[in-house]
Protein backbone atom coordinates (compact mmCIF):
# COMPACT_ATOMS: atom_id res chain seq x y z
CA UNK A 1 0.00 0.00 0.00
CA UNK A 2 1.03 3.43 -1.09
CA UNK A 3 1.96 6.24 1.57
CA UNK A 4 -0.57 8.43 2.51
CA UNK A 5 -0.27 12.48 2.92
CA UNK A 6 -2.66 14.13 4.85
CA UNK A 7 -2.11 18.07 4.27
CA UNK A 8 -2.57 20.09 7.67
CA UNK A 9 -2.54 23.48 5.43
CA UNK A 10 -2.17 23.58 1.65
CA UNK A 11 1.31 24.40 1.73
CA UNK A 12 3.09 23.97 4.68
CA UNK A 13 3.03 20.70 7.07
CA UNK A 14 1.54 17.16 6.07
CA UNK A 15 0.95 13.90 8.39
CA UNK A 16 2.33 10.88 6.54
CA UNK A 17 0.70 7.65 7.38
CA UNK A 18 0.75 4.03 5.98
CA UNK A 19 4.76 3.93 6.14
CA UNK A 20 6.34 2.05 8.54
CA UNK A 21 9.99 3.97 9.09
CA UNK A 22 11.02 1.13 10.97
CA UNK A 23 11.90 -0.88 7.91
CA UNK A 24 13.97 -0.50 4.76
CA UNK A 25 11.91 1.94 2.08
CA UNK A 26 10.55 1.16 -1.44
CA UNK A 27 11.78 3.56 -3.83
CA UNK A 28 8.41 4.55 -4.49
CA UNK A 29 7.66 5.53 -0.94
CA UNK A 30 10.65 7.04 -0.71
CA UNK A 31 10.46 9.42 -3.68
CA UNK A 32 6.54 10.63 -2.33
CA UNK A 33 8.12 11.24 1.19
CA UNK A 34 10.54 13.36 -1.09
CA UNK A 35 7.89 15.27 -3.11
CA UNK A 36 5.65 16.00 0.12
CA UNK A 37 8.40 17.13 1.85
CA UNK A 38 9.76 19.26 -0.82
CA UNK A 39 6.21 21.07 -0.95
CA UNK A 40 5.16 20.98 3.12
CA UNK A 41 8.27 21.58 4.65
CA UNK A 42 7.06 19.89 7.67
CA UNK A 43 6.71 15.79 7.60
CA UNK A 44 4.91 14.02 10.73
CA UNK A 45 5.03 10.55 10.85
CA UNK A 46 3.01 8.75 14.33
CA UNK A 47 3.37 6.05 16.01
CA UNK A 48 6.73 5.06 14.69
CA UNK A 49 8.46 3.12 17.90
CA UNK A 50 12.41 4.13 15.87
CA UNK A 51 15.75 3.06 17.65
CA UNK A 52 18.33 5.37 16.81
CA UNK A 53 19.73 2.89 13.41
CA UNK A 54 16.57 3.18 11.97
CA UNK A 55 16.01 7.01 12.67
CA UNK A 56 19.93 7.52 11.05
CA UNK A 57 18.57 5.38 8.24
CA UNK A 58 15.86 7.35 7.67
CA UNK A 59 17.24 10.54 7.28
CA UNK A 60 20.51 9.40 5.52
CA UNK A 61 18.21 9.06 2.49
CA UNK A 62 18.29 13.00 2.62
CA UNK A 63 21.79 14.03 2.84
CA UNK A 64 25.21 13.42 5.00
CA UNK A 65 24.57 13.57 8.70
CA UNK A 66 26.19 16.23 10.66
CA UNK A 67 28.17 14.65 12.90
CA UNK A 68 30.07 17.46 14.76
CA UNK A 69 28.49 18.50 17.90
CA UNK A 70 27.80 22.20 19.10
CA UNK A 71 29.40 21.76 22.41
CA UNK A 72 32.67 20.36 23.74
CA UNK A 73 31.61 16.99 24.49
CA UNK A 74 34.39 17.03 27.16
CA UNK A 75 32.52 20.41 28.97
CA UNK A 76 29.01 19.08 28.18
CA UNK A 77 28.83 15.19 27.92
CA UNK A 78 25.98 13.60 26.02
CA UNK A 79 23.89 10.68 26.21
CA UNK A 80 24.84 9.74 22.49
CA UNK A 81 27.36 9.73 19.74
CA UNK A 82 28.09 12.42 17.32
CA UNK A 83 25.40 11.62 15.20
CA UNK A 84 23.07 12.72 17.65
CA UNK A 85 21.49 16.46 19.56
CA UNK A 86 19.83 15.54 22.60
CA UNK A 87 17.09 17.94 22.84
CA UNK A 88 15.98 16.01 25.93
CA UNK A 89 16.01 17.57 29.83
CA UNK A 90 18.32 14.68 30.50
CA UNK A 91 21.80 14.44 31.56
CA UNK A 92 24.74 12.06 30.19
CA UNK A 93 23.09 9.54 33.03
CA UNK A 94 19.70 9.95 32.08
CA UNK A 95 18.54 11.36 35.37
CA UNK A 96 16.69 15.17 34.77
CA UNK A 97 19.39 17.89 34.49
CA UNK A 98 20.05 20.17 37.33
CA UNK A 99 18.59 24.23 36.99
CA UNK A 100 21.81 25.49 37.11
CA UNK A 101 23.60 22.95 34.25
CA UNK A 102 25.34 24.09 31.36
CA UNK A 103 22.84 22.04 29.18
CA UNK A 104 19.96 23.59 30.70
CA UNK A 105 21.74 26.75 29.82
CA UNK A 106 22.68 26.15 26.13
CA UNK A 107 19.27 24.32 25.26
CA UNK A 108 17.20 27.65 26.67
CA UNK A 109 18.13 29.08 23.20
CA UNK A 110 16.18 26.58 21.49
CA UNK A 111 13.46 28.16 22.71
CA UNK A 112 14.15 31.18 20.73
CA UNK A 113 13.30 31.29 16.81
CA UNK A 114 15.65 30.00 14.52
CA UNK A 115 16.75 27.22 11.68
CA UNK A 116 19.43 24.24 12.59
CA UNK A 117 22.87 24.89 11.87
CA UNK A 118 22.10 28.23 10.22
CA UNK A 119 25.14 29.10 12.36
CA UNK A 120 27.58 26.67 10.29
CA UNK A 121 29.42 27.48 7.18
CA UNK A 122 27.77 24.20 5.69
CA UNK A 123 24.42 24.88 7.17
CA UNK A 124 21.55 22.25 7.05
CA UNK A 125 19.32 21.20 4.85
CA UNK A 126 16.75 18.88 7.06
CA UNK A 127 16.41 18.04 10.80
CA UNK A 128 14.62 14.62 12.09
CA UNK A 129 13.52 15.16 15.64
CA UNK A 130 12.00 11.93 17.71
CA UNK A 131 10.13 11.98 21.12
CA UNK A 132 10.25 8.90 22.88
CA UNK A 133 8.53 10.44 25.74
CA UNK A 134 6.69 13.70 25.81
CA UNK A 135 5.38 16.30 28.48
CA UNK A 136 1.82 16.11 29.77
CA UNK A 137 1.85 20.14 29.52
CA UNK A 138 3.67 22.36 26.89
CA UNK A 139 6.70 21.37 25.45
CA UNK A 140 5.25 22.07 21.94
CA UNK A 141 7.90 23.06 18.70
CA UNK A 142 6.04 26.11 16.95
CA UNK A 143 7.28 25.68 12.80
CA UNK A 144 6.74 28.86 10.70
CA UNK A 145 7.41 29.00 6.78
CA UNK A 146 9.47 31.62 5.53
CA UNK A 147 8.38 30.98 2.14
CA UNK A 148 4.98 32.00 2.95
CA UNK A 149 6.59 35.18 4.78
CA UNK A 150 8.72 35.68 1.49
CA UNK A 151 5.53 35.36 -0.34
CA UNK A 152 3.74 38.47 1.73
CA UNK A 153 6.98 41.23 1.57
CA UNK A 154 6.31 43.44 -0.86
CA UNK A 155 7.67 43.76 -4.18
CA UNK A 156 9.89 46.93 -3.00
CA UNK A 157 11.00 44.71 -0.19
CA UNK A 158 11.83 41.42 -2.33
CA UNK A 159 13.78 43.39 -4.05
CA UNK A 160 15.77 45.34 -1.41
CA UNK A 161 16.34 42.29 0.37
CA UNK A 162 17.60 39.96 -2.76
CA UNK A 163 21.39 40.41 -2.19
CA UNK A 164 21.58 41.02 1.32
CA UNK A 165 24.07 38.33 3.30
CA UNK A 166 23.34 38.32 7.02
CA UNK A 167 26.57 37.38 9.06
CA UNK A 168 24.74 33.77 11.66
CA UNK A 169 27.09 32.97 14.42
CA UNK A 170 25.84 30.86 17.73
CA UNK A 171 27.04 33.60 20.07
CA UNK A 172 24.49 35.97 18.51
CA UNK A 173 21.52 33.90 19.46
CA UNK A 174 23.29 32.61 23.19
CA UNK A 175 23.31 35.88 23.55
CA UNK A 176 19.96 36.73 23.10
CA UNK A 177 19.26 33.64 25.53
CA UNK A 178 21.81 34.35 28.61
CA UNK A 179 24.56 32.41 27.61
CA UNK A 180 27.73 33.13 27.35
CA UNK A 181 29.78 30.30 28.29
CA UNK A 182 31.80 29.21 25.22
CA UNK A 183 35.17 27.47 26.04
CA UNK A 184 38.18 28.23 23.87
CA UNK A 185 37.95 24.99 21.78
CA UNK A 186 34.02 26.09 21.28
CA UNK A 187 34.74 29.31 19.88
CA UNK A 188 37.37 28.23 17.61
CA UNK A 189 35.26 25.79 15.72
CA UNK A 190 32.17 28.64 15.58
CA UNK A 191 33.20 31.37 13.79
CA UNK A 192 30.54 33.55 12.38
CA UNK A 193 29.32 32.85 8.74
CA UNK A 194 28.08 34.39 6.17
CA UNK A 195 24.22 33.29 4.94
CA UNK A 196 22.04 34.90 2.05
CA UNK A 197 18.88 36.49 3.69
CA UNK A 198 16.60 35.18 0.87
CA UNK A 199 17.55 31.82 -0.94
CA UNK A 200 15.67 29.75 -3.97
CA UNK A 201 14.97 26.22 -3.11
CA UNK A 202 15.62 24.11 -5.96
CA UNK A 203 13.54 21.70 -5.85
CA UNK A 204 9.80 23.80 -5.37
CA UNK A 205 11.53 27.04 -7.04
CA UNK A 206 9.83 28.58 -4.21
CA UNK A 207 11.97 31.82 -2.77
CA UNK A 208 12.41 31.92 1.06
CA UNK A 209 13.59 34.24 3.85
CA UNK A 210 16.50 32.79 5.88
CA UNK A 211 16.51 34.38 9.07
CA UNK A 212 17.03 32.94 12.82
CA UNK A 213 17.81 33.71 15.60
CA UNK A 214 21.57 33.08 14.75
CA UNK A 215 21.58 36.30 12.53
CA UNK A 216 23.24 39.48 14.07
CA UNK A 217 24.59 42.01 11.37
CA UNK A 218 23.78 42.35 7.84
CA UNK A 219 26.51 43.15 5.69
CA UNK A 220 26.88 47.08 4.17
CA UNK A 221 24.34 48.41 7.26
CA UNK A 222 25.40 50.10 10.51
CA UNK A 223 25.76 47.50 13.75
CA UNK A 224 21.83 48.93 14.97
CA UNK A 225 20.09 49.03 11.22
CA UNK A 226 21.11 45.83 10.48
CA UNK A 227 20.07 44.52 13.98
CA UNK A 228 16.50 46.62 13.33
CA UNK A 229 16.07 44.63 10.26
CA UNK A 230 16.70 41.02 11.68
CA UNK A 231 14.44 41.71 14.39
CA UNK A 232 11.43 43.15 12.48
CA UNK A 233 12.29 40.20 9.97
CA UNK A 234 12.06 37.68 12.60
CA UNK A 235 9.08 39.64 14.28
CA UNK A 236 7.34 39.03 10.71
CA UNK A 237 7.90 35.69 9.94
CA UNK A 238 6.77 34.05 12.86
CA UNK A 239 3.21 35.93 12.89
CA UNK A 240 0.78 33.57 13.55
CA UNK A 241 -0.45 32.96 9.44
CA UNK A 242 2.64 31.22 8.92
CA UNK A 243 2.67 29.51 12.48
CA UNK A 244 1.80 25.87 12.98
CA UNK A 245 2.48 24.86 16.54
CA UNK A 246 3.19 20.50 17.09
CA UNK A 247 1.94 19.03 20.07
CA UNK A 248 4.19 15.89 20.73
CA UNK A 249 2.99 12.71 20.86
CA UNK A 250 5.24 9.59 22.20
CA UNK A 251 7.25 7.61 19.04
CA UNK A 252 6.50 10.32 16.90
CA UNK A 253 8.86 11.77 14.03
CA UNK A 254 8.93 14.84 12.53
CA UNK A 255 10.53 16.25 10.32
CA UNK A 256 11.55 19.99 8.69
CA UNK A 257 13.24 22.23 5.82
CA UNK A 258 16.17 24.24 7.98
CA UNK A 259 15.99 25.98 4.59
CA UNK A 260 12.67 27.42 4.97
CA UNK A 261 11.04 27.31 8.13
CA UNK A 262 12.29 28.36 11.52
CA UNK A 263 11.35 26.58 14.73
CA UNK A 264 11.20 26.93 18.97
CA UNK A 265 10.07 24.79 21.44
CA UNK A 266 7.70 26.09 24.15
CA UNK A 267 8.13 25.91 27.61
CA UNK A 268 7.49 23.21 30.06
CA UNK A 269 8.48 22.80 33.45
CA UNK A 270 11.74 21.04 32.86
CA UNK A 271 12.55 20.17 36.31
CA UNK A 272 9.82 18.09 36.92
CA UNK A 273 8.50 15.97 33.52
CA UNK A 274 10.85 13.87 31.35
CA UNK A 275 10.68 14.92 28.21
CA UNK A 276 12.87 12.68 25.75
CA UNK A 277 13.69 13.65 22.26
CA UNK A 278 16.87 13.02 20.13
CA UNK A 279 17.93 14.80 16.50
CA UNK A 280 19.43 14.03 13.81
CA UNK A 281 20.61 16.95 11.02
CA UNK A 282 21.74 16.51 7.26
CA UNK A 283 24.25 18.83 5.60
CA UNK A 284 22.97 20.98 2.63
CA UNK A 285 24.65 20.84 -0.48
CA UNK A 286 26.57 24.36 0.35
CA UNK A 287 26.77 27.84 1.77
CA UNK A 288 24.03 29.62 0.40
CA UNK A 289 26.10 32.56 -0.66
CA UNK A 290 28.03 29.91 -2.89
CA UNK A 291 24.64 28.68 -3.83
CA UNK A 292 23.64 31.96 -4.85
CA UNK A 293 26.70 31.58 -7.30
CA UNK A 294 29.34 33.34 -5.37
CA UNK A 295 32.80 32.21 -5.20
CA UNK A 296 33.54 29.79 -2.03
CA UNK A 297 36.53 31.84 -2.11
CA UNK A 298 34.84 35.01 -1.64
CA UNK A 299 32.53 33.38 0.29
CA UNK A 300 34.73 31.86 2.58
CA UNK A 301 36.77 35.50 3.06
CA UNK A 302 33.77 37.58 3.60
CA UNK A 303 34.39 39.43 6.46
CA UNK A 304 32.40 42.14 8.47
CA UNK A 305 35.21 44.57 9.82
C1 LIG B 1 15.61 21.13 17.77
C2 LIG B 1 14.84 22.16 18.51
C3 LIG B 1 12.91 22.53 19.91
C4 LIG B 1 12.10 21.69 20.84
O1 LIG B 1 15.41 19.95 18.03
O2 LIG B 1 16.40 21.51 16.89
O3 LIG B 1 15.12 23.32 18.37
O4 LIG B 1 10.88 21.78 20.82
N1 LIG B 1 13.86 21.71 19.28
O5 LIG B 1 12.72 20.94 21.59
MN1 LIG C 1 16.53 23.53 16.59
Amino acid sequence: MAITISPITPNFVAEIFDVDLTKPLIATDIDAIKAAFWKYSVLIFTQQNLNQDQQLAFASLFGPVERERTLDPKATPSRFNGAFSDISNLTSEGKIWAGDSRQRMYKAGNKLWHTDSSFKYLPALASFLYADTTVPVGGHTEFADQRAAYDALSEKEKKEYSDLIIEHWIVHSRKRSGFSDFNEDEKKRLPPVPQMLIRLIPESQRKSLYVASHAGRIFGKAQTEGRALIDRLLAHVTQRQFVYTHRWRPQELVMWDNRCTMHRGTDYDDLRWIRDMRRVTVSDCANTCEQAGMSREKSLHYSFG
